[in-house]
């Protein structure tokens, strides 16, 4: 079957973060929204019908996760990822932020060190912060349009850190680091047993030439010092049903985790989550792998676009995730300004690279998993204002 991602679907006045909530984010309710990181493809067919199956018994009662939960993950991981893993493992977790600000929580105490990299999606500041833990950054190096980990800073910081907070593939600089970044992290952890709480919501969304490699993955050693979340929802566009795994390999690990989701009584999850959960990870391949041509061809048009119309406007390449990482430091102006100016004249809204701390100044983060026609207007409104600039 082929799959319509050309499709425009009104998503307005379905209290949808994206659309519905520009006035109050951009203080314009018409701004084309690509920035809060879901799609506005259909959530696919097979997914769709498995939970309106279900929703079409009269009760929502409480549920549980039997094999038929966890034995689509176990086996998604193992023909996509080539990660072995068993049931027990595998953590249920209200989503990935969720999952971050309880791990911080169940293997870190007030005032520990936690290394994270910016610039990196925001969220990731809030779980060390809200919990009054201390933030530690190894800020990504720049070189040649790709961003590179500093690894001897890295070297420096592991030394009296608890926890580092790895995204995996990176958002917003679109990075799938590979399996020798991956290697001196791990090396550079171990040896100064340093947790790895790797995000890797983003595991599924990688592009044409890129693989993704678990962090847990990598070795025995590393598993025994990594907690890895993973959820359905970006790849399958089911945000709103807040579903995601935790899963950790080393079982002391993993015993101090679940006691903490239990005590919370956030165990059970949402029946519809659970739903799509199994369908997407049963049924998904075809569409995913869809879904990747589609994206990668968004990527190309936006690439070719901007080389040939916005010369100085430089973008970042994605290995992984469907946002683009647009530097505008050439054009000398200050993020205030530039935010309004794409708001106000150009009515795009675009995420500011300062939400994403250190090394966001002067950068926007575009998110271009929308269909092309969507695509190809923003990309001409944003041409027509940095002519103007
Ligand atoms: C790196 C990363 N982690 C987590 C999330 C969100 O996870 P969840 O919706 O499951 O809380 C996002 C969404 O953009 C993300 O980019």
């Amino acid at each position: 079957m082929k799959y319509d991602f050309d499709k425009i679907i009104d998503r307005t006045n379905t209290a949808c973060v994206k659309y519905d909530l520009r006035q109050t984010i951009f203080g314009k309710s018409d701004v084309i929204p690509m920035w809060v990181a879901d799609m506005d493809f259909e959530t696919p067919d097979f997914i769709r019908d498995a939970v309106i199956r279900r929703a079409g018994h009269p009760i929502y009662g409480y549920t549980f996760r039997d094999e038929d939960y966890y034995q689509p993950i176990i086996e998604w991981m193992q023909s996509h990822h080539g990660w072995t893993i068993q049931k027990e493992d595998v953590v249920f977790c209200p989503g990935v932020v969720p999952a971050l600000n309880m791990a911080v929580l169940a293997f870190t105490k007030p005032s520990d060190k936690i290394i994270i990299q910016p610039p990196v999606y925001r969220p990731f500041y809030g779980a060390v912060r809200d919990h009054e833990r201390e933030l530690v950054y190894n800020q990504l190096i720049q070189k040649e349009n790709k961003y590179l980990i500093d690894f001897e800073l890295l070297e420096e910081l592991a030394k009296d850190a608890v926890m580092m907070i790895l995204c995996n593939p990176h958002n917003p600089v679109g990075r799938c680091w590979d399996q020798s970044e991956l290697d001196s992290i791990a090396k550079i952890c171990i040896k100064n047993h340093v947790l790895v709480l790797s995000d890797e919501i983003h595991a599924d969304l990688v592009m044409p030439g890129n693989k993704h490699e678990v962090f847990a993955n990598l070795s025995p050693e590393a598993a025994e010092i990594a907690i890895t979340a993973h959820a359905p929802s970006k790849t399958f566009n089911l945000a709103g049903l807040a579903t995601s795994s935790v899963i950790i390999l080393n079982p002391d690990l993993r015993k101090v985790f679940s006691e903490f989701i239990d005590k919370m009584h956030l165990s059970m999850g949402n029946l519809f989550g659970n739903i799509a959960s199994t369908s997407a990870y049963l049924h998904g391949e075809p569409w995913r792998s869809q879904l990747i041509d589609y994206l990668q061809t968004n990527i190309d048009f936006t690439t070719t676009f901007i080389n040939e119309n916005i010369p100085h406007l430089k973008m970042i390449r994605p290995e992984a995730t469907y946002m683009i990482w647009l530097d505008f430091r050439d054009y000398r102006i200050d993020d205030e300004t530039l935010k309004h100016k794409l708001i106000h004249e150009a009515g795009l809204g675009f995420n500011p690279g300062t939400e994403f701390g250190p090394g966001g100044k002067g950068f926007m983060r575009m998110n271009i998993a929308c269909p092309r026609s969507t695509l190809k207007e923003a990309l001409e409104r944003l041409h027509a204002m940095c002519e103007s600039l």
